[in-house]
C-alpha cells in the first residue's frame, strides 16, 4: 500500500489487506462488505425511526371542510423545498419548475457516472461535485424555511383579527387529548351545550359535523371562546350555534373553558 492509497480511504472502510489483496485502491467489494453496511445503517435508522414515531403521535388535523375557501393546503414538509421552488415558475413559466427543471436534474444525476470519472473520493479532489451538493443542501434548507415562513405569513392573514389559526383554518387547534372524560357536567353551560351545540359537536365533545372540542379550555379562555362562538362560522355554524340568550352564550364558554382534558 503506497501513501497516495491510504490517503484516498474513507475513514472507517477496512484496509485493503483485510478485504481483497488483489483490490489496490482501498475499494470494497459490494458483496458483502458495502451491502452488509449499508443494511446495518438501514436496520439501525428503521428501528430509531419506528421509536421515535411510536412516543411521537402525530395528531390528526380537524375534519376536512371542503366548504372552507380560506384552508391553504400544504404539502409535508418534506416537500416544501419543491412546492417553494415552484413559486418561482408563475404562469407561463410553469412548464420549466415542474418539468424541465426536475428532468434536467434527475438526467445529470443519471449521468454521474460519465461526467465525474475522477478516482478520488475526497471532496476537496471533486471541486464541481462537492459545490453541486452544498449548493443542493443550502437551497433545499433555505427552500423549505422560506416556504414554512410564508405559509405562516399567509395563514396569519387570512385568518384575521390577530387569531391564531390552527390546522384547517379553525382558531383553536385542540390536540385530541387521550382523556375524554368530560370536566364539570354540573354547570349550567353543560346543559346548553347539550341541548344547543352536541349536535354538531357531539354529546361527548368529539366532533360530527363540527370539530371536536375536547380540551378546547387548553387553547382558549372563555373571553377568547365568546367572539368566536358569538359570530359561529358562516355557513357551517351560525351565531352563537343559534342560542339567543347572552346569559346562555356565557354560560355555554364558560363551561368549554373548563374542559381542560389532556
Ligand atoms: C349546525 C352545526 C353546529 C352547531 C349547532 C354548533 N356548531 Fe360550533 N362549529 C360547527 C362547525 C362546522 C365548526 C367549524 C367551523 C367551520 O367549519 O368553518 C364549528 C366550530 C366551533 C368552534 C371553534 C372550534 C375550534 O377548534 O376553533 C367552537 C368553539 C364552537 N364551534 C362552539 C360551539 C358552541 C358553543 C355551540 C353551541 C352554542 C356550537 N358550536 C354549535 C358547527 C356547529
Amino acid at each position: 500500500m503506497s501513501a497516495e492509497d491510504s490517503k484516498d480511504r474513507i475513514k472507517g472502510a477496512p484496509r485493503k489487506r483485510w478485504v481483497n489483496r488483489k483490490m489496490h485502491d482501498g475499494r470494497e467489494p459490494f458483496f458483502p462488505n458495502f451491502l452488509l453496511k449499508e443494511w446495518i445503517a438501514g436496520a439501525m435508522f428503521l428501528t430509531a425511526f419506528m421509536i421515535w414515531v411510536i412516543n411521537n403521535h402525530v395528531h390528526l388535523g380537524s375534519i376536512a371542510n371542503p366548504s372552507d375557501s380560506t384552508y391553504i393546503p400544504m404539502p409535508d414538509w418534506y416537500f416544501y423545498f419543491l412546492y417553494q421552488f415552484l413559486k418561482y415558475f408563475p404562469g407561463p413559466d410553469l412548464a420549466w419548475g415542474t418539468v424541465a427543471v426536475p428532468i434536467i436534474s434527475i438526467l445529470l444525476l443519471m449521468f454521474v457516472p460519465w461526467l465525474d470519472r475522477g478516482k478520488s473520493r475526497r471532496p476537496i479532489h471533486r471541486p464541481i461535485a462537492a459545490t453541486a451538493m452544498v449548493l443542493f443542501v443550502f437551497m433545499s434548507i433555505w427552500l423549505t424555511a422560506e416556504a414554512y415562513q410564508q405559509h405562516q405569513y399567509e395563514v396569519s392573514g387570512s385568518a384575521g383579527g390577530g387569531t391564531k389559526s390552527a390546522a384547517g383554518g379553525l382558531p383553536f387547534a385542540v390536540s385530541h387529548p387521550t382523556s375524554t372524560a368530560l370536566l364539570n357536567t354540573s354547570m349550567p353551560g353543560y346543559t346548553v351545550f347539550q341541548n344547543t351545540c352536541s349536535g354538531c359537536h357531539g354529546t361527548d365533545l368529539k366532533g360530527g359535523f363540527g370539530p371536536e372540542l375536547l380540551g378546547i379550555g387548553n387553547e382558549a379562555t372563555s373571553s377568547q371562546l365568546l367572539p368566536v362562538v358569538k359570530k359561529g362560522f358562516n355557513p357551517n355554524m351560525p351565531p352563537a350555534g343559534g342560542l339567543t340568550s347572552s346569559v346562555q352564550i356565557q354560560q355555554v364558554v364558560d363551561w368549554l373553558a373548563t374542559q381542560t382534558q389532556k
